[in-house]
Parts: C-alpha cells; sequence; structure tokens
C-alpha cells in the first residue's frame, strides 16, 4: 500500500508540463520497465539557484509521484545542492520503505535532475538510467 501522499502526487502531479525556455531540459529512462521523465528547470540570473521546475513523463505511482514532490523540493536549491542528493533523501521524501525494484523508480526523477546538472555544468552524462 502506497501512503496517501503517493497516489495523492500521481493523480494530480504538480509542476507537470514542459518550461519553454528552459536552462535545464534533460531525460532519462528505467530501463526495466522504458518508464521515461523529462525534467525541464529554470535558473535564476545568478546561473545556480533553481527557479522553477516542471516534469513530463510516462510511468508508474512511485516514479511520477518522486518527480512531483522533486519538482517542488528543487525549487530554491543551487545546483550543488542538487548533486549532492543522494537516494536516502528521495526515500525520506517519499516516506516508505521499498524493494530494490522500487527504488530504481523511486530515484529515476533525481538522477535526471542530476545528469541534467552536470550536463549544464559542462560535464560528460551517457544516456541517463536508474541503475
Ligand atoms: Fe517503471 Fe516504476 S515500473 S519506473
Amino acid at each position: 500500500m502506497y501512503r496517501q501522499q503517493i497516489l495523492d502526487h500521481y493523480k494530480n502531479p504538480r509542476n507537470y508540463g514542459e518550461l519553454e525556455d528552459p536552462d535545464i531540459e534533460h531525460v532519462g529512462e528505467n530501463p526495466m520497465c522504458g518508464d521515461t521523465i523529462k525534467m525541464f528547470v529554470e535558473l535564476a540570473d545568478d546561473d545556480d539557484t533553481i527557479e522553477r521546475v516542471s516534469f513530463i513523463g510516462d510511468g508508474c505511482a512511485i516514479s511520477q509521484a518522486s518527480a512531483s514532490m522533486l519538482s517542488g523540493e528543487l525549487r530554491g536549491e543551487s545546483l550543488s545542492a542538487v548533486q549532492e542528493m543522494d537516494r536516502d533523501d528521495i526515500i525520506d521524501m517519499l516516506g516508505v520503505d521499498l524493494s530494490p525494484m522500487r527504488i530504481k523508480c523511486a530515484v529515476l526523477a533525481e538522477k535526471v535532475a542530476q545528469d541534467g546538472v552536470a550536463i549544464h555544468k559542462g560535464e560528460d552524462v551517457e544516456v541517463t538510467k536508474t541503475e
């Protein structure tokens, strides 16, 4: 049983849709199921503070709810704070215990956001997949 909050974010995703002129735009998939999430990020003039985040995606309740919650959490954060996040932050955010399979669903949005930030900083990123 998922918590009510996860179902709510799945059924009524926050910040769903594309941003018109994003500073960061990146897509990734969970290769186990083919589900995808694309994240869009708009930065403040300092090129570091996240002003707006949105996403589009196709997938299970956990992956989509995680993207929805993360889109709210990231607003106001710095790019380095995004890069420092780990899977425990996502599990805490979701508030449920997850099997290893489900953890791949949960961290997809985080991985997409982190790889998008890395690309923005000029780092090489191969195709984004949850591992
Ligand atoms: Fe595909 Fe969860 S089953 S991301």
